[in-house]
């Protein structure tokens, strides 16, 4: 079903963000994508912002909000990793991915929902990863920012639940971008021995349930954790 409403999605440039971003011009919706550096694609209006800074994010916003109207559908997106072992992690590296993964969601949610609670309509969701619940060595500052977006989606949905906006998080598996082309191959082996489907998975694939999220169709879905990991989670 094509839908004119408008959808932000944070780091849109590039891997899942982007195959996200594809698929909501696809369905018609006026697609708007934040990036640090490069653009969205074909069909997108790209915006300059870093979810580390709030001015940078209420820019953002007024220029989607000034040139597509108000954002109805939020992509919370963006994210970053710096693993490293406990012992080995720096409290920068600890740090810096919170404030991305966790603080990001938190700073674009609170400017996305004004307009939102205006509209008595809208649709929150965040990328979060099955690392979250399922746990993953040499990522206790990634996978604790990940299982946060949980309780974040959780405690939105009971705020403004009653307000016509639902609150989801999806969670991938590996997916075939940039952070997984990063990890050792032998690492990489390893993972997909694991993953019961045996393979990781196109970021489309990803999108696919995103777009979905924010459909009529689940309308009545919150709080909800959405696992789309080819049985990797399993219950987590
Ligand atoms: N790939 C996987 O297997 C996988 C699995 C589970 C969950 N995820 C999650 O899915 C999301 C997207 O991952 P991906 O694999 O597509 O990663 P990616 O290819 O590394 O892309 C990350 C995106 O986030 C943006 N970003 C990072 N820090 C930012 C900041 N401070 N401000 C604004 N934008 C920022 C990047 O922008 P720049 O281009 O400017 O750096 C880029 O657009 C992340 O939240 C990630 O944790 C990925």
């Amino acid at each position: 079903m094509s839908t004119e409403r408008v959808v932000l999605v944070t780091g849109g440039n590039r891997g899942i963000g982007r195959a996200i971003a594809e698929r909501f011009v696809a369905a018609g919706y006026r697609t708007a994508v934040t990036a640090r550096s490069g653009e969205g694609p074909e069909g997108t209006l790209t915006v300059r912002a870093d979810v580390t800074d709030a001015a940078s994010l209420d820019a953002a916003f007024t220029e989607v909000e000034k040139t597509l109207g108000p954002v109805e559908v939020l992509v919370a997106n963006a994210g970053i990793t710096k693993d490293t072992l406990l012992l080995r992690m720096t409290e920068d590296d600890f740090d810096s991915v919170v404030s991305t993964n966790l603080g990001g969601t938190f700073r674009v949610v609170k400017r996305a929902s004004k307009g939102m609670l205006r509209a008595k309509w809208g649709r929150v969701i965040l990328i979060s990863s099955v690392v979250g619940l399922y746990g993953s060595a040499g990522q206790i500052n990634y996978s604790s920012s990940k299982a946060a977006l949980v309780g974040f989606a959780r405690s939105l949905t009971r705020e403004l639940g009653a307000r016509g906006i639902t609150a989801n998080v999806v969670a991938p598996g590996f997916i075939e971008t940039d952070m997984t082309a990063a990890l050792p191959e032998e690492t990489q082996a390893e993972y997909k021995r694991n993953i019961p489907a045996g393979r990781f998975a196109s970021a489309d694939e990803v999108a696919g349930v995103v777009t979905w999220l924010a459909s009529d169709d689940a309308a009545y879905i919150s709080g909800a954790v959405i696992p789309v990991d080819g049985g990797l989670g399993m219950g987590h």
